[in-house]
């Protein structure tokens, strides 16, 4: 077991060993196991020289930590990319090969390169060819390849989705070592968003099936939601070889409507034929700087996306990843309890590491309610619902920490409609990070804090007028184990 020593660690999310970590890569499963690389600086708890940090995990709950898989070498540093199964051998590097895709970064110029396994991720080795594809027209931007294998349509071929400033570009290729344009998106859609990163696409059902759509998610690089860095996400086709969206430029939708999520990246190759999204649970606007000394980055908790229905299109909706359930360990339950807005019924609970699953009755005389975790001294973080207004919130200003940036002391907020008169909300704290999933996962807000580790409080509350709650549940939750490979 690796010393979980500080107070700001989470206990059950993926954080590094020591040191700066930033967005998730490579993520593909393989033999029993899902592998997760990423964004690693092995020196210094500040972003610097990338590296892929490499682990596994068999239920994306429990973690082992694996050494450095892909060093920095003469084509520049190793940015963010993606991984797949070569099934086929098509690009000649041995038997079902993992292949990672990656950006080799340079201060004037970025290109792709690849690096394979042939042991399950234990050992890799850079392709000889590197780098395999250059931008066309010198662009500096051109970045973040997320690799998938396109099977529809008569058509068979690798894809890759790139970053390439105020473009996001498709590449064709039959072994991923040559690559053909085909496509580009998105240059009617940046407005004022700045530039692209870390773009994601994949087929969803839409319900149950059969009618589906392709999603393209992306990173925008200023003006997120939160104001910040924020992932965008878009519904539409893909044919093999471009992507259209169904929405005007003037329809923008968020995964996320918290700070703290960004780089998101799905695995290829789910066993389930599960569709998985991991974020880095950070912003660039203060990653650097924010209040932790022996590790720095965490990822949100993996969800498993769907889209359905809505009164305003066809949304993407994200749940928690069923596995967590099994770090449910004592529970509290409530049912039908009229609160009053003097009272708090969790007087007796506490806690920094919990899952809550309530449902609230709308009551039109109330303003607002909702709860107040990691409450101490002057100190709280507040879900909160406004009734008039419609919107879920988080409500940071008074959350411990907040100085080391100027924005970071902010709320949160995003529309929400009660669903035959109800709100329910499923929310994830666990030390640093808070995560709130709305309504099945309607929306989600996910913000870190960074409060007193003293701070265990936990309120439910009511504004105005007495609120009905429903149900609601608050289980302590196991921390998840984080071993090291043997040598
Ligand atoms: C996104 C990003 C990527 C880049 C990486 C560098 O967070 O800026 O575009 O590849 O981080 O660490």
């Amino acid at each position: 077991m690796l010393a979980q020593d500080d107070h700001f660690r989470p206990q059950y999310h993926f954080t590094p060993p020591t040191n700066w970590l930033n967005d998730p890569n490579g993520l593909v499963y393989y033999q029993g196991e899902y592998h997760l690389l990423y964004q690693y600086h092995p020196e210094s708890a500040v972003w610097g020289p990338m590296h892929w940090g490499h682990a596994v995990s068999r239920d994306l709950v429990n973690w082992q930590h694996l050494p450095i898989a892909l060093y920095p070498d003469e084509y520049g540093l190793i940015y963010s990319g993606s991984a797949v199964i070569d099934w086929k051998d098509s690009a000649g590097f041995g038997k079902e090969a993992l292949v990672a895709i990656f950006t080799h970064h340079q201060e004037r110029q970025e290109s792709q390169s690849l690096a394979y396994s042939t042991d399950r991720g234990r050992t890799w080795t850079k392709y000889a060819g590197n780098p395999v594809l250059l931008p066309a027209d010198g662009q500096r931007d051109f970045r973040d390849p997320k690799v998938f294998w396109y099977s529809e349509h008569g058509a068979e071929h690798w894809v890759l989705v790139l970053a390439a400033g105020e473009e996001i570009q498709f590449f064709a290729s039959a072994d991923l070592i040559h690559w053909q344009p085909t496509g580009s998106f998105g240059k009617e859609h940046i407005a004022n968003f700045g530039f692209w990163e870390t773009p994601d696409l994949f087929k969803l059902a839409v319900g149950e099936g059969p009618e589906s759509r392709w999603v393209l998610t992306a990173g925008v690089g200023k003006n997120g939601i939160a104001g910040t860095s924020g992932m965008r996400y878009f519904i539409g086709d893909f044919d093999g070889q471009t992507f259209t969206s169904e929405y005007a430029p003037d329809t923008v939708l968020w995964v996320d409507h918290g700070a703290d999520f960004y780089a998101a990246q799905t695995w290829n190759d789910e066993p389930r034929g599960l569709r998985l999204m991991l974020g880095w649970q950070n912003n660039w606007q203060y990653a650097k700087v924010i209040p932790t000394t022996a590790w720095r980055g965490v990822f949100n908790l993996p969800r498993r996306l769907s889209l359905r229905h809505t009164a305003h299109g066809i949304r993407l909706f994200q749940q928690p990843i069923a596995e967590l359930t099994a770090l449910r360990g004592p529970q509290s339950h409530w049912q039908n309890i009229t609160l009053l807005p003097t009272q708090n019924l969790l007087q007796a609970v506490q806690g920094d590491s919990f899952e809550i699953c309530v449902e609230f009755r709308i009551n039109p005389s109330v303003e607002t309610f909702g709860l107040r975790v990691r409450v101490g001294d002057q100190q709280a973080t507040t879900i909160g619902y406004h009734v008039p207004r419609q919107q879920i919130l988080l409500d940071r200003t008074s959350s411990g920490q907040t100085g080391f940036d100027p924005g970071f002391a902010c709320v949160h907020s995003a529309d929400l409609e009660p669903i035959d008169g109800i709100i329910r909300l499923q929310i994830f704290v666990d030390r640093s990070s808070v995560e709130v999933f709305c309504n099945d996962g309607r929306v989600v807000i996910s913000d870190s804090i960074f409060p007193d580790a003293d701070s265990q409080g936990l309120e439910v509350f009511t504004q105005g007028a007495e609120t009905v709650i429903k149900t609601l549940d608050v289980y302590a939750l196991s921390p998840a184990s984080f071993t090291q490979a043997e040598k």
